[in-house]
């Protein structure tokens, strides 16, 4: 109504008049379309969201809140120690994860928000010059289940799966050569959707089994079939909860990782597996947490900090350095840059 009355250059007057009251009390007016494209650009965006990717035929049936599967699982996880949530706990679930799309950036793996299309590709030339395995010229990336993937000189698709993996692999095989370990077995706690177990399994043939492992339901649940899909399931085994006491009784692992994933769980819960890795012995434990203090999150939204809790389980500090290490100004502007830390169980 007021566009009619004014006409275009009164309402042109109008916003100019607007602009210029706000102005001296420091607020500026922005249209909403070019807000999005700003906080698109910027890689500000705070929500989830997924790549309209195609997905494979079966997916949306079976990736489902009312799969049997799911229901089961969730049932027998629902008073394990581990499963004592904050962070994880269903409406958090409900807002940052779209079960057939759970590839996005979402709970499992922020990939919009805080990096733009730059970071991917500064990102990817530091790790195109770090990656001594040549991963990134075996493995493949592809967008499937809404994951954003960028194109790196027309030579190669790129993700942060795909370089988060490959600088994983190569910092584990600097420091303990994973690569040259026969039948070598690894635990991964916190797993996800299998991200990291598929990398191994396919990167390296001298990997005998990846053990997948969570204390979400949903996140079993959506490894389980991920894992499948890959057709790497041999290999990258997903095991429940309430079976890993007896899987690591029968198959000692040398290698405990747990990524991005205690940062988001109880003191409690982080314990619970803390005790688990020490029980069986596993020799080392690579760990990187959301931040450098190790904090947990507490349903209070308190934190406690859990680097004690490791070394007072006879784990000491191995090696630690930044994602992208040597490199300051890619640790900076880079895609999600965080520090690893390998820990080693005293004799
Ligand atoms: C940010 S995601 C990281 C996933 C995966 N490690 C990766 O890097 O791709 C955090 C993971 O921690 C798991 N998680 C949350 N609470 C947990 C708990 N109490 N015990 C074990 N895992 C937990 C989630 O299910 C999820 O798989």
């Amino acid at each position: 109504v007021i566009a009619k009355v004014l006409g275009e250059r009164g309402m042109s007057n109008l916003r100019k008049q607007i602009r210029d009251i706000l102005g001296q009390i420091d607020i500026a007016v922005i249209k909403k379309s070019s807000l999005n494209k700003l906080r698109e650009e910027a890689g500000r965006n705070n929500g989830a969201s997924f790549k309209q990717s195609a997905l494979p035929e079966g997916t949306e049936e079976y990736l489902r809140a009312d799969n049997p599967r799911l229901q089961e699982l969730r049932s027998r996880y629902a008073n394990h120690p581990a499963a004592d949530h904050s962070l994880w706990a269903t409406e958090f679930l409900d807002r940052e994860l779209k079960l057939p799309y759970f590839r996005g950036d979402n709970a499992y793996v922020f990939q919009t928000r805080r990096a733009t299309e730059a970071s991917y590709i500064l990102s990817a030339y530091h790790v195109k010059s770090a990656d001594k395995l040549n991963l990134l010229s075996r493995l493949q990336e592809d967008d499937l289940f809404g994951n954003f993937t960028f194109n790196f000189n027309d030579e190669l698709t790129v993700s942060r799966d795909l370089l988060d993996s490959v600088m994983e692999i190569n910092f584990l095989d600097q420091e303990i050569g994973i690569t040259k370990i026969p039948d070598f077995t690894v635990l991964d706690i916190g797993a996800g959707y299998g991200r990291l177990a598929h990398r191994l399994v396919t990167g390296l043939p001298n990997v005998r089994s990846v053990f997948c492992t969570d204390s979400v339901a949903e996140s079993t649940f959506i490894s389980e079939y991920y894992l499948r899909f890959r057709k790497v399931d041999e290999r990258a085994k997903v095991i429940p909860l309430d079976e890993i006491e007896n899987v690591l009784t029968n198959n000692p692992v040398q290698l405990a990782t747990n990524i991005h994933s205690f940062s988001e769980c109880t003191l409690s819960a982080i314990t619970w597996w803390l005790d688990l890795v020490a029980r069986h012995k596993v020799r080392y434990l690579f760990i990187v947490p959301n931040n450098k203090e190790f904090t947990s999150c507490e349903k209070n939204g308190a934190r406690s900090k859990f680097l004690p809790e490791i070394t007072e389980r006879g784990y000491r500090l191995k090696a630690s350095r930044p994602k992208y290490d040597g490199a300051t100004s890619v640790q900076r502007l880079g895609v999600f840059p965080s520090e690893f830390y390998l820990f080693e169980l005293s004799a």
